[in-house]
């Protein structure tokens, strides 16, 4: 357990239980960032109110009951009662070295392993993907891998818009293109966003076209073979898009992930049996709906969740209802984490209310919307081509490598790269500082999409953290050594060793806590503090020509330590790490 917050808790509340009685042995002690140490205990002061007494009274007699031991080298209380901790050099070292001795970096596993079905990218069969969608599919992706890390059993879910009323005109545009239009890959129907104009214009100026399409409605809701075989065709045509997407991005979704809507097709009638049952379920104004407590409207006029259309048709709430039912029934998952834009935010609630209702979910068993803000331009509004249009993910990537490739061959290089070399290289500071911007940001925030900001080998951005990484296996490079050779032992004398130290023994927490709250962006800040860190260590203290061979092995193995952070981290988010730049 190297988290200092946790080891000087610990210290703290046993010093708090000898001072005032077993009660207090799991009071909250207060940790916090200190400017005068490494870290304060502030309890001291809410404790003195309760105790009536003085609060640097407080503080001195925890302060005597501390066992300092092995960890601080110095207690000052100061202020009103604050409790100045400094932790001791030998004591970090030691840590540090555990970490680099283990292959998880001494991250310890989650106490209670859950499962847990992250939800993300969700993007709609036959439309293009938005930059929303890579902003829930970037996010998403960070989620599960930072959790499967912490030891959780992850079901990554894609739960893509497969289903729905505007499947009878594309059907019959496919119909009219032809079959072979979608087997030859013709942009007439992989240009999906022409596709799907092109039989939206059809359904509104052709009356027939629009008469068959209501029709081809009807017949694949009552599952005929011929129409699903079609429908299927448009699926499949969309799931080589989406998996051309995710594999540029290095995204880990893959086919077996996709759950979409039309998967619960079959469960949306026992669904809505079960609500009526409970009683949850009631029919107003000829649609049967449920009222969730404490959602009204603008008179306070109570809202209704709409279950079942008054033309018998189901909801696109009605399917997230029986995904919740099934997740919990048949997957008997603990927890489920919506990465989905803010807009649906109100869907969301009502949805979980009506779930909480059905006692589908409870103390047990937590729903979160981890809530995406919305992508905007340079202009601060929603993101959109010159000419007015969406925005096609393909061409913000390809744009993405175009400039990546300007700004890498402004830095300083190791050595000459062959073409395909570069072009790999490249490719992976593209990706990696869209999706370093995008996770580096609170994930519900608004973010402008700045090529400018994200696409600099300076400042908190992507390219930034992978030079930096590259630049640690050059050092080892020059020394002819391999990082796994860099045992150490880690012993600290410049305060910018200490400080790089003593930042590595925060990953744990770190992961910890973007597990706990599914927020990316604390590790994404974390990976950079530890970058700069490591670059005032760098600049302070010569690793190759250090002074004696003691200090050099030390230095190579924070070196080591660091990299390995670093490498760590990045690929959590998702973040490509080139080992030459
Ligand atoms: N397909 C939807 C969209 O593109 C997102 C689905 C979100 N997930 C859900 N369970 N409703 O907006």
């Amino acid at each position: 357990m190297p988290d200092p917050q946790l080891v000087l808790a610990a210290r703290v509340q046993a010093a708090l239980s000898a001072a005032f009685g077993p009660s207090y042995a799991d009071a909250d002690p207060v940790i916090r960032p200190s400017q005068f140490a490494d870290l304060q205990a502030n309890v001291a002061l809410p404790l003195a109110k309760k105790l009536g007494r003085k609060p640097r009274d407080v503080a001195e007699e925890i302060v005597a009951n501390l066992d300092t031991a092995g960890v601080v080298s110095d207690v000052q209380v100061s202020g009103p009662g604050f409790i100045n901790l400094t932790l001791s050099d030998a004591w970090i070292a030691a840590e540090a070295q555990r970490a680099l001795e283990d292959e998880r970096l001494a991250v310890p596993a989650a106490d209670k392993p859950q499962k847990v079905v992250v939800e993300y990218s969700s993007p709609n069969v036959a439309k293009e993907m938005h930059v929303g969608h890579l902003r829930t599919t970037i996010v998403g992706d960070a989620i599960a891998r930072i959790l499967a890390f912490l030891g959780h059993e992850v079901v990554r879910d894609n739960h893509v818009g497969d289903w729905g009323t505007p499947f009878g005109m594309l059907i019959e545009h496919l119909l009219d293109l032809g079959e072979d239009a979608a087997a030859r890959d013709d942009s007439s129907v992989s240009d999906l966003t022409a596709f799907y104009q092109a039989a939206r214009e059809k359904f509104d100026g052709d009356e027939r076209f629009a008469d068959r399409s209501r029709k081809r409605v009807v017949a694949l809701q009552a599952g005929d073979a011929e129409t699903l075989r079609l429908w299927n065709v448009l699926v499949e045509v969309s799931k080589r898009y989406f998996n051309a997407v995710y594999t540029r991005l290095g995204v880990t979704l893959t086919d077996d992930d996709i759950k979409g809507e039309s998967f619960y097709n079959d469960l949306l009638a026992p669904t809505v049996q079960e609500l009526e049952d409970k009683g949850i379920a009631v029919i107003s104004d000829g649609a049967l709906c449920a009222f969730p407590p404490g959602f009204t409207g603008r008179e306070g006029e109570p809202l209704p969740v709409i279950i079942r259309k008054s033309d018998g048709g189901y909801n696109y709430s009605t399917t997230d209802l029986a995904t919740i039912r099934y997740r919990v029934d048949t997957e008997h998952v603990d927890r489920m984490i919506y990465v989905v834009g803010a807009p649906q935010s109100l869907h969301f609630q009502m949805v979980f209310a009506v779930a909480r209702m059905a006692g589908w979910l409870n103390e047990e068993v937590r729903a979160e919307h981890a809530q995406i803000g919305n992508v905007l331009g340079t202009d601060g509004k929603i993101l959109r081509t010159r000419a007015g249009g969406t925005v096609k993910l393909s061409e913000l990537l390809d744009e993405a490598a175009e400039r990546a490739g300007a700004e890498f061959d402004k830095i300083q290089h190791d050595e000459p790269f062959d073409d395909a070399t570069r072009a790999a290289i490249v490719q992976a500071v593209g990706m990696g500082a869209v999706k370093y911007a995008d996770l580096s940001v609170a994930r519900d925030s608004e973010y402008v999409f700045d090529f400018d900001r994200m696409i600099s080998f300076n400042g908190k951005t992507g390219p930034y953290l992978q030079y930096a990484a590259a630049r640690i296996r050059s050092i080892f490079r020059r020394g002819g050594l391999s990082p796994e050779d860099a045992t150490g032992p880690i012993t600290l004398g410049h305060p910018a060793e200490r400080a790089l130290a003593l930042e590595l023994l925060g990953f744990g927490a770190a992961l910890k806590q973007a597990g706990d709250t599914a927020e990316p962006h604390r590790l994404a800040s974390y990976v950079y503090a530890v970058a700069d860190d490591y670059t005032t260590f760098y600049e302070n203290c010569p690793v190759l020509k250090a002074p004696d061979e003691t200090t050099k092995a030390s230095r190579l193995a924070l070196c080591a330590a660091t990299l390995r952070t670093l490498e760590t981290g990045l690929h959590l988010l998702g973040v490509p790490t080139p080992e030459r730049m």
